[in-house]
């Protein structure tokens, strides 16, 4: 038997208590495509909502009329569902655990308390002119004001827009620019690893571009008390902001289809585009795929090691489980820092029962041996949960045995930022998992593989991943683009939502995601598009022309390796490489620093000057022996080149 094939069968006990069994799935997820009007009308009543909908689904997935709305009669707001109906039966329970970067800091947040911290600074924003409908910008390192600000946002109707707090600010600049955002929320120094991020700096530089002119005023947190300039016209601190103002601030009562927030993700061309999600859809799915897919019980300690900057902070540290009165912990820190068994110690000393991480964390630790663990027991654990890229057999089972000490669940949880809430997973208690497969559809989705011309493939076979049908948490558009949606995602095949990921189907009818199929690379579960990493290396003086592809990394899953072809004038130094590398650093944020930078003469081009890719991809993979068909290049000779200067051996 492969390792692929192995299968790790539900534990009965867990299955015996758990919200969800096998035949509880099955009875449900078939009544969810059956009648999905009657299913999610149902769910949805795991909201309070102001005014109750009447009407549960109205979707097209007609190109030319895509239309996605879920309970679009209804009113509601996502703060009053995360914090105000909490506070009768669970106001004094711990909503948020806060880990700081050093070890020796932390605190304990009840509801009762978050509810107070968000009223108030909700007010610090109605006083500093924000109101409903306003673009908010966030740039917070990971406390929990970057949660209180997102709430904050919520609870007064303005639409958030969480900015990484690794990304550059040119990268802040150009989303400020395409959302018109009129408020920015950061502070002084994010503190990651021992080291200072200079948040409140890289916001300035971003500001004192002239293009970025609608923002009026930057709130800043002091974290670090670290120097920073100040702009009096412009600059308020966060204390003072919320200094003397009321902390009782009703909830803004919104329709379901008013956003809630936009996240920017990386596509295969262009600029990133800022994913619209809104407010009842994308709350009623987060907090189920929450509830089910972790298997949450009350009281139980819940930890998403994500961001708060991507869409795995967003749905599941911060809207998911504080919609279900969790406890959800908020880690400030890098899981090797102070000590390399961080990320086991803090699920020791906050007795943790849920753990959601990416596979780069788990590869990260496995490449230390297994000694990196002995700091700590983790016998808290009770489930495991892995994210945003593929996780391979042998990082599945090292997470397991290790981590886990073999007796926990692995939820692999497929998604995406456009999918608002995880697709296909394993659901712990009713799913069989296979290391590497995100096994079985969630309810309510349709998954389908179709060749290159869009036929529906039946069986165990591979193809391309569509979606047949809408589920409530799925994101609405594009940020000021419509077309530019419909284009990307449902413009391919028609009438199907296309993912951009490949995937196998096995005889079980296991899902199996191979990875992107367009320009978008999956770096340490970050994605990045390839023409985003070429635009901002041509905008160096010395780059005439770049192609970017990526290459198999053992931890990062796939490292960035880029082809230059250097201006006149510039000769290929070693120099020069590392400039290049800075510079896209500087352009993007460093989580896309090139790992490998070739320069070559030329790029194997078609006759009509296309560049293929496949080839830059074999080279880059060290796999030089099957190019394939080369004799439609326009210069074959520019392919023997390469080859001969290939930086990955
Ligand atoms: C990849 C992150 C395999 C996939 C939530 C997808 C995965 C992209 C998995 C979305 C998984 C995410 N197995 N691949 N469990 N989870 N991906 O928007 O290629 O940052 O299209 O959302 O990550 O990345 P995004």
């Amino acid at each position: 038997m492969s390792e692929q094939d192995k299968v790790y069968p539900v534990n009965p006990d867990l299955a015996a208590k758990a919200w969800i069994d096998q035949a509880r799935y099955e009875q449900m997820y078939q009544q969810s495509i059956d009648d999905p009007e009657g299913f999610w009308g149902e769910q949805g009543k795991r909201l309070d909502w102001f005014k109750p909908y009447n009407k549960v689904k109205h979707t097209s997935y007609d190109p030319h009329n895509v239309d996605i709305r879920w309970f679009e009669d209804g009113t509601l707001n996502a703060a009053y569902n995360c914090l105000d109906r909490h506070l009768a039966e669970r106001g004094d329970e711990v909503a948020i655990i806060w880990e700081g970067d050093d070890p020796n800091e932390d605190r304990k947040i009840t509801y009762r308390e978050l509810h107070r911290e968000v009223c108030q600074f909700a007010n610090g924003l109605k006083k500093l002119g924000a109101k409903k409908g306003d673009v908010i910008t966030l740039y917070m390192p990971m406390v929990p004001e970057a949660a209180v600000a997102m709430l904050a946002c919520a609870r007064i109707g303005a639409v958030h827009s969480v900015v990484f707090g690794g990304f550059s600010p040119d990268a802040i600049g150009s989303r400020i620019v395409n959302s018109n955002s009129n408020i920015v929320i950061t502070s002084d120094e994010g503190l990651r690893g021992g080291k200072r991020i200079p948040l409140k700096e890289n916001v300035d530089e971003a500001l004192a571009n002239p293009e970025v002119k609608t923002v009026e005023k930057v709130i800043v947190l002091k974290r670090t008390g670290g120097d920073i300039d100040w702009h009096d016209h412009r600059d308020v601190w966060y204390h003072d902001a919320i200094a003397g103002v009321s902390d009782e601030c009703p909830a803004e009562e919104m329709n379901a289809e008013d956003p809630l927030f936009i996240l920017y993700t990386s596509g295969s061309t262009g600029a990133p585009k800022g994913l619209k999600h809104t407010t009842g859809g994308y709350l009623v799915y987060a907090a189920m795929t929450h509830q089910y897919v972790f298997d949450y019980k009350p009281g139980e300690v819940y930890w998403c090691t994500a961001d708060v900057g991507w869409i795995t902070g967003h749905s599941y540290i911060v809207y998911g489980p504080l919609a279900n009165g969790a406890t959800t912990l908020m880690f400030e820190g890098v899981p090797s820092y102070p000590t390399s068994g961080r990320m086991g110690e803090v699920c020791d000393k906050h007795q943790v029962s849920i753990l959601y991480t990416a596979p780069t964390a788990v590869r990260a630790l496995m490449a230390q041996g297994e000694h990196v663990m002995d700091s700590s027991k983790r016998d808290s654990l009770r489930i495991l949960g892995s994210v945003g890229e593929p996780i391979n057999p042998e990082a599945w089972e090292w997470f397991h045995r290790v981590i886990g000490n073999g007796r926990c669940p692995i939820v692999d949880t497929w998604w995406q930022t456009e999918t608002g809430g995880i697709l296909i997973a394993p659901l712990p208690g009713a799913i069989a998992q296979k290391p590497g497969s995100a096994t079985l559809p969630f309810f309510g989705v349709q998954p389908a593989l179709v060749d290159n011309e869009g036929h529906i493939l039946e069986g165990a076979t591979e193809g391309n991943l569509v979606l047949l049908d809408s589920w409530p948490g799925q994101g609405r558009s594009i940020w000021g683009d419509h077309d530019r949606f419909v284009q990307t995602y449902f413009s391919t095949y028609k009438g199907m939502y296309f993912t951009g990921d490949g995937c196998r189907r096995d005889d079980d009818g296991y899902y199996w995601i191979t990875g992107r199929v367009d320009d978008v690379l999956n770096v340490s579960g970050h994605r990045m598009g390839t023409a985003e990493i070429e635009s901002a290396m041509v905008a160096h003086p010395a780059v005439a022309e770049a192609a970017v592809v990526g290459f198999p990394h053992d931890i990062k899953g796939q490292g960035i390796y880029v082809y230059v072809i250097l201006a006149d004038g510039y000769e290929p130094e070693e120099d020069l490489q590392k400039e290049l590398v800075k510079w896209v650093r500087k352009e993007i944020g460093p989580i896309a620093s090139p790992d490998l930078v070739q320069f070559t003469p030329g790029l194997p081009k078609t006759r009509s000057g296309k560049i293929m890719r496949r080839i830059l991809r074999k080279i880059a993979a060290n796999e030089t022996d099957g190019l394939g068909d080369t004799s439609t290049l326009a210069d074959p000779s520019v392919v023997d080149e390469l080859i001969d200067q290939r930086l990955n051996r």
